[in-house]
């Protein structure tokens, strides 16, 4: 079946969400557009929407081969990609390897100290409020998921972590941190949404340290395409040598 766009249900961010003819499916629609520090900070990045709608397409296709349902369908075009509609929990879970970036700030910890087993953190997915840091007991007390489901969210978000800890490793990149979303299918079933890019993940140069990832735009490090353009070959290499 062609799937087309219909009219646009929401604007993110950094993507669009467009319903199609099917009551099952919707298109998400990658944009180049980058934000920050809750939006405080705006700008774009050059091609980001093709790179980051080719990144997840391919992560998640190694996700789904690995056992984790997620919501991808088929990459439609250079920056549109076909997904399952789910409902959204309004969660996002953080995995953190190592630390950066706000948990630095928020604990006087200092960047780089190894996660050992790795933290898990939540936080409340409102723009409004500026994604606050919530706990478990937030999330099941306003019902935004029951204690089965939130397990589920947890034990995928640590088995995605392994999963992608070795292939980053492979392509001399180490997966510092990174952010979840998931939702509810029609069955209730808890499934992996949203994306997996450079814009909601750190990633550091084993070789020399750099960042390679939206801390560039964050920090006005330069090199900011360049860099998620380095990430998406080097991805795109590995999963070419293994097809
Ligand atoms: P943080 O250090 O700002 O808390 O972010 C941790 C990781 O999660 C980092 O890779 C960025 C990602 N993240 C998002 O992409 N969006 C968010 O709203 C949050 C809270 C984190
Ligand atoms: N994605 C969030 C924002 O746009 C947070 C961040 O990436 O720094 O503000």
């Amino acid at each position: 079946m062609n799937y087309i766009k219909q009219s646009a249900i929401r604007e993110g961010k950094s993507k669009i969400l467009y319903s199609t003819q099917s009551p099952e499916y919707i298109i998400q629609f990658f944009k180049d557009d980058a934000t920050a520090f809750n939006a405080l900070k705006k700008g774009t990045i050059k091609n980001k929407g093709p790179i980051n709608n080719q990144v997840s397409s391919s992560l998640f296709k190694y996700l789904e081969k690995n056992a984790i349902k997620t919501h991808f369908v088929k990459q439609l075009s250079s920056r549109e990609m076909l997904v399952t509609k789910l409902e959204i929990i309004p969660v996002e879970v953080v995995i953190r390897n190592r630390a950066a970036g706000s948990i630095c700030k928020r604990l006087a910890i200092e960047k780089g100290e190894l996660f050992q087993p790795e933290l898990i953190e939540f936080f409340y997915k409102s723009d409004a409020l500026g994604d606050p840091l919530i706990g478990e007991s937030h999330i099941l007390h306003f019902k935004w998921a029951t204690l089965e489901e939130l397990n589920k969210m947890v034990t995928t978000t640590r088995k995605v972590n392994r999963l992608l800890i070795d292939i980053f490793n492979e392509i001399g990149l180490e997966l510092i941190d990174f952010k979840l979303e998931f939702g509810r299918d029609t069955n209730g079933v808890i499934i992996l949404a949203d994306e997996f890019t450079a814009d909601g993940c750190r990633l550091w140069d084993r070789k020399t340290g750099e960042s390679m990832d939206k801390d560039r735009f964050r920090q006005d490090l330069g090199h900011v395409d360049e860099a998620y353009l380095e990430v998406s070959k080097r991805l795109q290499n590995y999963f070419e040598a293994r097809a």
